[in-house]
């Protein structure tokens, strides 16, 4: 629990990291020659390699005449599939089966491709390429894959196969501007923080982090780019406990919500409850700031009660808290 409250994660809120439930990430694939095959067609983003998450990439699509199936190494069949200065990327189309999706990707960027498109085997709806579980000879190749994959539907491949083997030059766009989750045109972020300010250096990346990233995070929200919300972590005290010094000292209401004690040590300083009061306190001005239209007016909040109420100054208090929302004035 303790690592838990030490830690801070900036989420961005992708789907399948957030939710139980597993969502396919789809990113948009787009044709652009020849024409009987032009259009968008989804395609769903492989779970290894790096999607290039807010730009897109056009490449001329190749499909090998030997290994179809990448499962071995193109340098046994002389293949190369880099492309000539000036040309466009190859996307290289390869056949699902007979061996792990992370280890065709691997094949081809060890050939030169800049992407790789795995044509599904059978029809069905698009399933996310995930990488083989715990596998120590795929895991040494997994952490060295650069380039994107996709996997398109088995209808679609056999077009692209048909194109390409009627002579025609395939090219097609791949767009990942779509992927990054943001149904109002924003996208959604969480920040896990803390007021705490004497735990350490887990404390002070956490408030070098607020600190550093505030003109962005505000600039970011004022231009409606995203929306962001903080939350806190408190545990709760286990009710056979409720009664002892350490939940008396740690938490607030009946050993509900509690934090650790900032010192680890209940006879002086601050206690947990009081971060828990504090952390209360900073939800509420992100409350308030939200309802009147400028959630960004927390960030300036948090980042001068860091500076004017620590700890070590005994300033840590709901009288300072008090100075801080009254120098932020109007836009509270
Ligand atoms: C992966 O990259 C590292 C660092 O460049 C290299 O040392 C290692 O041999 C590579 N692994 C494989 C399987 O190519
Ligand atoms: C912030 O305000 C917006 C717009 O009023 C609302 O949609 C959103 O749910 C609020 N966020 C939180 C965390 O209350």
């Amino acid at each position: 629990m303790t690592k838990q409250f030490l830690c801070f994660l900036l989420l961005l809120s992708i789907p399948f990291l957030c939710e139980s439930r597993f969502v396919v990430e789809k990113n948009s694939l787009s044709v652009t020659s020849p024409d009987s095959i032009k259009g968008a067609h989804d395609c769903a983003i492989g779970n290894f390699g790096i999607p290039q998450y807010g730009g897109s990439m056009a490449g001329t699509v190749v499909y090998p005449k030997e290994n179809q199936k990448s499962c071995k190494e193109f340098s046994d069949f002389s293949i190369s599939f880099k492309s000539q200065p000036g040309a466009l990327p190859t996307f290289l189309l390869v056949d699902r089966g007979d061996c792990f999706f992370a280890l065709k990707v691997w094949n081809a960027q060890k050939a030169g491709a800049s992407a790789v498109l795995v044509a599904d085997n059978v029809d069905e709806p698009l399933i996310t390429m995930d990488t083989p579980e715990e596998d120590a000879a795929s895991a040494k190749y997994i952490e060295n894959i650069t380039i994107p994959s996709a996997l398109v539907t088995k209808g679609f491949g056999e077009k692209l196969k048909k194109a390409i083997g009627g002579g025609d030059m395939v090219n097609l766009n791949l767009d990942w501007r779509e992927a990054v989750p943001h149904p109002d045109a924003r996208v959604e972020y969480e920040l896990w923080t803390n007021s705490n300010d004497e735990c350490g250096v887990k404390c002070d990346m956490l408030m070098e982090f607020v600190k550093d990233f505030k003109g962005a995070a505000q600039i970011l929200e004022k231009g409606g780019y995203t929306q962001f919300r903080p939350h806190y972590i408190t545990w709760y005290c286990p009710h056979a406990f409720t009664l002892s010094r350490q939940c008396k000292s740690q938490c607030i209401n009946k050993g509900r919500y509690c934090a650790p004690d900032p010192e680890q040590d209940f006879s002086s300083g601050y206690d947990g409850k009081d971060v828990v009061v504090e952390n209360l306190r900073q939800l509420c001005v992100f409350k308030v700031a939200n309802e009147t239209g400028k959630p960004w007016v927390w960030w300036d909040y948090v980042t001068d009660f860091q500076i004017r109420c620590p700890m070590k100054e005994k300033k840590y208090n709901k009288e300072c808290a008090d100075s801080v929302v009254k120098s932020l004035g109007e836009s509270l």
